[in-house]
């Protein structure tokens, strides 16, 4: 394969003298007799404004700005097939040709004041007729590269690319190829198509007199490709959504992305993820601007088998006092290996710190309620911010049953009421996806 750059130099031509289009108007033949001296391997260089123009995509509007500006408005959203990014009055997004640009390439430059401009409709399909039209009319074999002006995302500014293209590589790869250092190029794939664009505009300008260059001394090689291939794949599209659709999806799935798990994989749970979590479940509601909730995590592996064995032969003493079968008992204890198996085990508790006290039992036992719901709380803020972490949980509720097994193996004091366990891992079933949310019946009761 050969380097993309030119064979000696690259000529950049105006092409002075071309009339103001309208819609109809022969794009073609006015191209042709204003460069009687195209060449074979010629880039004509064409800014899609003048093919929307004779193409008739021109839009009358009101001139009156308010109006204008709703009638613009209504126009983005038509060319549009889905919103990528809005912040203020700035709307970027994909068109149907898969352009994702501000305002779906709707501009009203370089059009009369009542007037918008859309984008041509295929401007592949453009630039081929315009390629085969100038070979008819001067017998030239040429490429075509229809333009449009585009800022970038991580860049100041604007450059011209190619949103049509016909008779040259719009990409040119270098993958395997050896540079002068004998460094193998892996993934250079240069946007030639998109470079010749930016050229052109270095003598077409912004203000309407040259739509139309001519790039000279290239190696176009047609391969067949068009500018629709310049489009990256949705799949290869790291940047699918914008930056606010993305952080309000993330909003509305974190709950639905809490599930119980209860196997996970080896994967080790990053500790500053478990403490971020943490973090967010402690900012938990609370009565009376309490803090009643303190999660242990048990990280030392010994002091965790001790405390679930201990739990374990609590957990059988109860069953034995229920008369139930060795066997029985067994399978039921068996549904507590899970905390064995998982990757971290953090135990909530409750400490009714600064709880009320009550001469009454009503109100003494709505205070306890107050505290415990207010655990229960906490307890399920930890699991949804572990989930967003990418973390599976289940929470389950061992502990509440032998709380002095528990403060005992744990060492912590009378008043710390444990309100289950809660095993963290990556889960072994793959990524949390969000589940749809519950159907209304029975749930929601609208008065
Ligand atoms: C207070 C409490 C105690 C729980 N105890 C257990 C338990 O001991 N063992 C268990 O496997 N799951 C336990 N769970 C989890 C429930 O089984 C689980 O939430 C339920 O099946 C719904 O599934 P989901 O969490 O995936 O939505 C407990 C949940 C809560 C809220």
């Amino acid at each position: 394969m050969t380097d993309h750059a030119a064979k000696a130099t690259v000529e950049i031509l105006p092409v002075p003298g071309l009339p103001e289009f309208r819609p109809g108007d022969d794009l073609t033949a006015a191209i042709a007799s204003a460069v009687p001296w195209l060449r074979d391997g010629d880039v004509v260089v064409v800014t899609s404004k003048v093919v929307s123009k004779v193409e008739g995509r021109l839009v009358k509007v009101p001139t009156d700005p308010e109006a204008r500006d709703a009638v613009r408005r209504e126009h983005v959203a038509a060319e549009a097939v889905r919103v990528v990014a809005r912040k203020f009055r700035t709307l970027i997004t994909e068109n149907r040709l898969g352009l994702v640009q501000a305002a779906s390439g709707v501009d009203a430059s370089n059009v009369a004041g009542d007037e918008i401009a859309l984008l041509p409709t295929d401007p592949d399909g453009s630039a081929a007729r315009l390629r085969a039209g100038l070979r008819e009319l001067l017998g030239v074999d040429v490429a075509v590269v229809i333009t449009d002006t585009m800022g970038r995302t991580w860049r100041l500014g604007q450059t011209d690319v190619a949103i049509g293209a016909a008779g040259m590589a719009v990409l040119h790869g270098y993958a395997g190829q050896i540079d002068r250092q004998g460094n193998q190029l892996a993934v250079t794939n240069i946007a030639v198509a998109d470079e010749v664009a930016a050229a052109a505009d270095l003598v077409k300008g912004k203000l309407g007199a040259n739509p139309v260059a001519v790039v000279r001394g290239l190696s176009i090689e047609d391969n067949g490709s068009t500018a629709r291939d310049l489009v990256r794949p949705v799949d290869e599209d790291l940047f699918r959504m914008g930056t606010e659709e993305a952080i309000a999806q993330g909003r509305a799935e974190a709950v639905l992305l809490r599930r119980s798990v209860r196997a996970f994989t080896d994967e080790p749970v990053d500790a500053e993820a478990l403490r971020r979590a943490v973090g967010a479940a402690l900012t938990a509601p609370a009565p009376h601007h309490t803090r009643p909730v303190r999660f242990v995590h048990v990280r030392d592996r010994d002091l965790r088998t001790r405390l679930l064995e201990a739990m374990r032969a609590a957990w059988q003493r109860d069953l034995r006092g229920d008369n139930m079968s060795e066997d029985r008992i067994s399978r039921r204890i068996r549904r507590g290996d899970l905390l064995f198996g998982a990757t971290e085990l953090v135990v909530p508790f409750l400490v009714r710190e600064g709880a009320h006290d009550y001469p009454d039992q009503r109100r003494a036992e709505a205070e306890r309620t107050m505290f415990t719901i207010a655990g229960g709380a906490a307890v399920q803020g930890l699991l949804v911010a572990l989930a967003a972490e990418g973390l599976g949980s289940c929470w389950v509720s061992s502990t509440i049953f032998c709380p002095d097994v528990v403060r005992e193996v744990l060492d912590l004091p009378a008043t710390w009421e444990p309100l289950g366990a809660v095993a963290v891992g990556h889960p072994v079933d793959g990524p949390l996806t969000p589940r749809p949310p519950r159907d209304l019946t029975d749930g929601l009761i609208e008065l």
